[in-house]
C-alpha cells in the first residue's frame, strides 16, 4: 500500500473491498491507510463485553444493551470480510452465562436466532462460512435448529469463517479434547500405551483446522480472559479497549489492527534484534574464566 495525499490515493488491491466503502479523508479512511495489508491478523477473536454497562448508563434494562450489541456484530463481520480476514471468532455466550436471570438468557437466544435468520442472506452473498463452538447440544431446540440451518447453508462457502462461541468454556473444550483422545485410543485398543502430545490436543479442539487467533480484542476495559480460547491464545496479541461493545465501531476495529501491527511478535525467540551466536560464545567464555 502506498500512502499519499488525499488527491492521489493508491491502495493495495488486498484491502480494496474496504476502501470501496470508505469516504476519502474520513476518520476511518485515515486509520485504514495506516494498516499494512500484507500483515493482517489471519484470525481475530473478540470478547464482546459491556452490554450491561452500556444499558445501565442510559437507565435501560440490560437486554437493551444486548439489542444494541447487534449492530457492532453485523458491522464487525462486514469489516473483517472486506479486510480479507480469514477467521473471526465472537464470544456470544459463555458456559457461565447460564447464571444470569432467565429473562436475559432467553433474550440472548432470541437475538441470536434473529441475527441468524436476518443475516443468513448476507452471509451467503459474501461467501462467509458460519460455524459455532461450545456445548451446543445443551441449547434450546429452536436455537440449535437455527444454528444447524446456518451451518449447513454456508458449509460450502470458502470466504471468511465466522465462528461464534455459544455455551463455550475454554476449560470444558480442553476436557472434551482429552476425553476424545482417550475414547479414540480405547476404541483402537491403544489405551495402555497412550501418550498425549500438543498436536493430539490441538486437533481435537473445537477450533481444529483454524489458525490460532493472532489478535484477541476485549471491549469494556476488563483485563480478563474469562475462560475464552485458553489453549489457542498462547501467542495472541491482546488488545483491550475501554469502548463498550454496543459503541464498538469500524474505527475501533481498525485501531486494534494498527496497534497489533506495532507489536514485535517473537513467539518466544529473540527476534532479529536478539543476541548472535558469537555473543553467546563470548559470554560462555567469560563465565568459564
Ligand atoms: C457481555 O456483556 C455480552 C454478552 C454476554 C452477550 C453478547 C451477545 C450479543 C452482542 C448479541 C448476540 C450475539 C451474536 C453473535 C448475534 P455483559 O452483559 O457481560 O456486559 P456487562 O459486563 O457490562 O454487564
Amino acid at each position: 500500500m502506498v500512502r499519499c495525499p488525499i488527491d492521489r490515493v493508491y491502495h493495495s488491491s488486498l484491502m480494496q473491498d474496504l476502501f470501496e466503502v470508505l469516504k476519502p479523508g474520513s476518520a476511518d479512511w485515515v486509520v485504514a491507510n495506516s494498516i499494512d495489508p500484507t500483515r493482517l491478523p489471519a484470525h481475530i477473536a473478540i470478547i464482546m463485553d459491556g452490554n450491561g454497562r452500556w444499558a445501565r448508563r442510559r437507565n435501560l434494562p440490560r437486554v437493551a444493551g444486548h439489542k444494541a450489541g447487534m449492530d457492532p456484530v453485523r458491522n464487525t463481520v462486514e469489516t473483517c470480510t472486506r479486510l480479507g480476514i480469514q477467521a473471526l471468532t465472537l464470544y456470544a455466550f459463555s458456559a457461565e452465562n447460564w447464571k444470569r436471570p432467565r429473562a436475559e438468557v432467553d433474550m440472548l437466544w432470541r437475538l441470536l436466532r434473529m441475527y441468524l435468520s436476518r443475516e443468513l442472506p448476507d452471509l451467503l452473498r459474501n461467501g462467509i462460512r458460519f460455524t459455532c463452538m461450545g456445548r451446543v447440544d445443551q441449547l434450546p431446540a429452536p436455537v440449535r435448529r437455527e444454528l444447524e440451518n446456518a451451518i449447513e447453508a454456508t458449509a460450502h462457502n470458502s470466504g471468511m469463517r465466522l465462528n461464534v462461541a455459544i455455551n463455550y468454556s475454554g476449560r470444558a473444550e480442553l476436557v472434551d479434547a482429552v476425553n476424545a483422545i482417550v475414547e479414540d485410543a480405547r476404541l483402537e485398543g491403544r489405551l495402555r500405551d497412550l501418550r498425549i502430545d500438543e498436536q493430539a490436543i490441538a486437533s481435537r479442539l473445537y477450533t481444529a483446522g483454524l489458525p490460532d487467533p493472532d489478535l484477541l480484542i476485549r471491549t469494556s476495559g476488563e483485563m480478563r480472559i474469562s475462560n475464552f480460547l485458553l489453549w489457542q491464545i498462547a501467542y495472541a496479541e491482546l488488545y483491550v479497549t475501554e469502548t463498550l461493545w454496543p459503541d464498538f465501531r469500524r474505527a475501533d476495529l481498525l485501531h486494534a489492527i494498527v496497534d497489533y501491527q506495532k507489536r514485535d511478535r517473537r513467539f518466544g525467540s529473540l527476534g532479529p534484534a536478539g543476541a548472535t551466536d558469537n555473543e553467546w560464545v563470548e559470554v560462555a567464555g567469560s563465565l568459564a574464566r
